[in-house]
């Protein structure tokens, strides 16, 4: 490193992968343009970086984040690019001795790469001011989580723990607490009483993007429902804790989520999915590196039941899928329907709350009075305008793990639960007891879906 000066090393092993320039650099840079932390990056792989290689990534994402090429490499104190193999005790020693201020160790990677390395920080020992940071998805099953949490609750405290969940770093994710919790409107309706069903859909047109070998044997399941929407449920159902406190924050988050399980039988509460040749888009078997005999899916749905007073009765549906028409990122609270008065119109459809999810918009759908006619309903929707937030989710995750704060991080008995919760759907599909279907790339997905039309 060539600069005395930085107050917080992040150690991004796995830097070559396409998260860390997609998502995690282009997070950076938002987070350091917007604030004074003074960061040095060191970005490892086990393979050797060709020349420039490091330097054409860091301005890429610079790029992407909206900014000038070498805006991401002025705003942090130094970064280096270095070929580690940081499962090997003595390789990790010198990458950790070698950073400045209190270190980040991010581990970019899949699950599988993660227990060498934390058996490597056993060996080593974790230095006093040490974050380790972990992607999703945490473990390859909730036995596997379990495994991988004894092994790093004995390097370090949960505390300094970060299993990262992009999603609770969204501010239209973290906005369902204001919204929910800060206005008397709101608040005393968001319950089975006023709410008779709750969706939660992340929609996307993008496909596979080259993305095979994360992809395959992972799936829309895995990748989205487990982690993701699992967490926008619990901030979607969550009791209301007493502050935004780390602790009382999490639990709050582990309560509803220990009261979360997939509500009956997985072939009739669970959808499994891929997407076929349309619109340019090959189908999923044709793309690069796919197994074609292989029944990883593209898109998933389950209906979730929360066994709390609160939300007795009210289905949640969470569903995502790749490859689809249009990308629908959209909490839907449908409404029960009111009493009404006969001969004043019936209501045409579901009065609703939702949420974009990418951009926060909160929109509201009423049955009221039709245009001209007093004695009949259409539906009116009145819509906010949110502003785009100053940074994008990863740099809002990292600026907790920087500072040290565990708010935006999954605790681990919530990264356990989170799999307990998908299991049973799991189970069943290995066990092929639910059909694997088909939808064309470009369309709204399968039609025997779980979410209304
Ligand atoms: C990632 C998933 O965690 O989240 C991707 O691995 C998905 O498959 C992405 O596309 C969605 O998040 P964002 O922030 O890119 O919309």
């Amino acid at each position: 490193m060539t600069s005395a000066t930085a107050t917080h090393t992040v150690i991004l092993v796995g830097a070559s992968g396409d998260l860390a320039e997609r998502l995690l650099l282009p997070g950076l840079a938002t987070l350091l343009e917007h604030s004074d932390r003074e960061v040095s990056l060191i970005g490892t792989s086990r393979h050797e970086w060709e020349d420039g290689a490091w330097e054409a990534m860091l301005e890429r994402s610079s790029e992407s984040a909206g900014f000038a090429k070498d805006r991401l490499s002025q705003l942090l104190v130094a970064s280096d690019a270095r070929t580690v193999d940081p499962s090997d005790p003595d390789q990790l020693r010198s990458l950790l001795e070698d950073a400045e201020g209190s270190v980040a160790l991010y581990l970019a990677l899949p699950p599988a790469a993660m227990q060498g390395i934390g058996k490597a920080l056993l060996e080593v020992g974790a230095p006093d001011d040490l974050r380790l940071v972990l992607e999703k998805p945490f473990g390859e099953s909730g036995d596997d989580a379990r495994d991988l949490n004894a092994l790093v609750s004995r390097v370090l405290p949960e505390e300094r723990i970060f299993r990262v969940d992009h999603f609770l770093g969204m501010n239209a994710v973290l906005g369902l607490l204001g919204m929910r919790f800060a206005n008397r409107l709101i608040e005393p309706a968001w319950s089975a009483d006023t709410i008779e069903r709750v969706e939660i859909v992340f929609d996307e047109e993008i496909a596979l993007e080259g993305r095979s070998s994360f992809y395959e044997g992972t799936g829309a399941l895995v990748d989205m429902l487990q982690s993701h929407l699992l967490n926008v449920l619990a901030l979607a159902a969550m009791e209301r804790p007493e502050s935004m406190d780390a602790g009382l924050f999490r639990d709050a988050m582990a309560g509803v989520l220990a009261a979360t399980r997939l509500d009956g039988d997985p072939a009739d509460a669970s959808r499994r999915a891929r997407y076929t040749a349309s619109h340019g888009t090959p189908s999923y078997v044709d793309e690069d590196g796919v197994d074609a005999s292989g029944d990883t899916e593209t898109l998933a749905e389950l209906r979730l039941a929360v066994d709390t007073p609160r939300w007795k009765g009210v289905p949640f549906i969470l569903r995502s899928g790749k490859a689809l028409g249009t990308n629908r990122r959209l909490l839907t609270a449908v409404l029960a329907r009111a009493e009404g008065i006969e001969g004043l119109g019936s209501r045409p459809q579901s009065d609703r709350i939702s949420v974009d999810l990418e951009t926060g918009q909160v929109s509201l759908t009423l049955s009221l009075n039709a245009d001209a006619d007093p004695f009949s309903l259409a539906p009116t929707t009145a819509e906010t305008h949110t502003p785009a937030p100053t940074l994008l989710p990863y740099g809002q995750v990292l600026a907790a793990v920087l500072d040290g704060v565990p708010l935006l991080a999954v605790r681990g008995d919530v990264a356990e639960r989170c799999w307990d919760i998908v299991e049973p759907a799991l189970t069943a599909w290995r066990a092929n007891l639910v059909p694997l279907q088909e939808y064309a790339a470009g369309s709204d997905g399968p039609e025997d879906s779980l979410t209304f039309p």
